[in-house]
């Protein structure tokens, strides 16, 4: 079931069911256990991710000849075309390596006027996400509303972030450039938690279903993106980069919300780019020598 009636909807049916079988050779993988390759220095890559690719892009090829793929683990292809899409075949491949079970197939179709060039921005028409695990599928088509298994998602009415339950990880590439653990310890403290579970296409979905009130991430790809951000647009949430302006799928930032805590996040990421109001964390030496201390006290 991919939620609006089937004959209004033009790519989601034919997307969930190739999602759906990808998920499954997904499942079969990670019951088998796999070998990890590596990419970079903690960047993981399996023979699951490129035998997801290569089926989804096979599939595509069969019910969308016209379509273009660009795809995680290498797919290039009829990149010029109106419409494209963008595949992460296997999205927590960390997660899927170490047998915790929190990943997915994420595929977000593109639309692009005519005469733009490959390089240039269209608009994402439609996005699929599957959980094989939870056999969760989220599905959304530009105007058709965001569906998880054929039930209406809707982002959470939750009006502040003191309230919120929000989300965010961090990148398996340049991981030492990334100052991402300052905004993990500052929405700690203002929020009632930060979860990094450690797939960005499924911590968009549960913007889209109410289960997270936020999500941001720094240095994402546009196969981590693409369906992710229809999903909460199609369910009320809105898709920003850290300064509240339009995002886009190369802007290297996101932040997706409920739409309500919005504003109080984008003042707060200016505040934590210009040092402004932060909590000061104890280094791990303050914290022993006030252990020590507390201990000679006991004695
Ligand atoms: C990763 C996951 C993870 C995010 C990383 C991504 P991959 O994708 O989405 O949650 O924190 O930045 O690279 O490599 O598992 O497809
Ligand atoms: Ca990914
Ligand atoms: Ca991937």
């Amino acid at each position: 079931m991919t939620g609006a009636p089937s004959d209004e909807l033009l790519w989601v049916p034919k997307a969930s069911a190739i999602a759906r079988e990808a998920g499954a050779r997904l499942r079969e993988f990670f019951a088998q256990g796999v070998e990890t390759e590596y990419k970079g220095d903690v960047d993981l890559v399996t023979v699951a991710d490129r035998t997801s690719e290569k089926l989804i892009r096979e599939r595509l090829a069969e019910v969308f000849p016209e379509h273009g793929v660009y795809g995680e683990e290498g797919t290039r292809e009829r990149m010029e075309g109106e419409y494209r899409w963008y595949v992460d075949p296997l999205d927590g491949t960390t997660n899927f390596a170490h047998g915790f079970p929190q990943f997915c197939v994420s595929m977000g179709l593109e639309q692009r006027p005519a005469g733009n060039s490959p390089e240039q921005d269209g608009t994402i028409v439609a996005g699929v996400i599957f959980d094989p695990m939870r056999d969760e599928l989220f599905t959304a088509e530009r105007g058709h509303g965001a569906w998880l298994n054929g039930k209406r998602a809707r982002v959470s009415r939750t009006p502040d972030l003191a309230e919120s339950l929000v989300a965010t990880g961090f990148p398996s590439r340049k991981r030492h450039d990334s100052p991402n653990v300052h905004f993990y310890h500052e929405f700690t403290l203002r929020s009632h938690g930060v979860r990094r579970a450690g797939s960005a296409a499924l911590d968009l979905a549960y913007v889209a279903c109410g289960r997270l009130e936020a999500f941001w991430e720094f240095n994402l790809n546009p196969w981590d993106t693409a369906a992710g951000i229809l999903l909460v647009a199609e369910a009320g949430g809105r898709v920003t980069d850290f300064a509240g302006g339009a995002f886009q799928l190369n802007s290297n930032e996101v932040l997706a919300t409920n739409g309500l805590i919005r504003e109080e996040m984008v003042e707060l990421f200016k505040d934590l780019f210009a040092g402004r109001n932060l909590a000061p964390i104890p280094t791990p030496q303050e914290f022993a020598k006030r252990r020590a201390e507390r201990d000679t006290a006991a004695k």
